[in-house]
């Protein structure tokens, strides 16, 4: 289920991200703010408790609560730690497992050089985080290790994806929740988003 956030603010938000007078400092502090606007929206189908809590008249109110420990952040390596503060601002007590994935620039397929999952994930409601949702071959991949840890949830949030690769995630992981504040038009020859902003690592790590 892909949800494209329909707000003109976070659109102008993406849009500075594209500028190429868009400082990398700059860069990295509007991607947390979209990381954060993402991990919002994200979490407005939890399972939320209610519990009562002692109020400041003696009695009791019955308050909204949330577990944030079922939760674990799964940025994937390298650009994915662009937006993981972001998340950690809403959720500081989820867990964060780091996945390392690179794409091969000739096949565009996805290599993994580091995964420490847990054995069993079935309580846990994994959110995957990477800024471009390209040819969309690495979220696929981090989404079918984590079937495999019989994770009980997922998540993707990402900032830019293109047709191609939200096509991708439809057809292979129908079950997976999908937010991204951008859709662009098209993938070019090597694999990058147009209009698109770039290499997201790049930008962010100002390399
Ligand atoms: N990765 C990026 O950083 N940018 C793209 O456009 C595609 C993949």
């Amino acid at each position: 289920m892909i949800n494209i956030i329909d707000n003109k603010f976070m659109t102008s938000l993406v849009d500075q991200l594209r500028h190429t007078g868009t400082e990398p400092a700059e860069f990295y502090r509007i991607t947390l703010l979209i990381s954060q606007l993402l991990t919002y929206e994200a979490l407005k189908d939890e399972e939320y408790n209610i519990e009562d809590i002692p109020m400041w008249t003696g009695e009791q109110y019955p308050a909204t609560v949330f577990d944030q420990k079922r939760i674990v952040i799964m940025p994937i390596l390298r650009a994915g730690i662009g937006m993981l503060d972001g998340a950690r601002h809403l959720l500081p007590a989820a867990q964060v497992q780091i996945l390392g994935m690179y794409r091969n620039e000739e096949t565009l397929q996805p290599v993994w050089y580091y995964n420490k999952l847990p054995k069993n994930m079935d309580r846990q409601h994994a959110i995957l985080i990477d800024p471009m949702l390209a040819t969309g071959g690495t979220l696929v991949d981090a989404v079918q290790e984590l079937k495999k840890h019989n994770c009980g949830r997922i998540t993707i949030l990402a900032i830019v994806a293109s047709p191609e690769g939200i096509e991708r995630l439809e057809k292979e992981t129908p079950d997976v929740q999908v937010f991204v504040a951008a859709k662009d038009d098209h993938l070019n020859d090597n694999g990058y988003i147009l209009p698109g902003l770039g290499d997201a690592g790049d930008r962010i790590f100002n390399t």
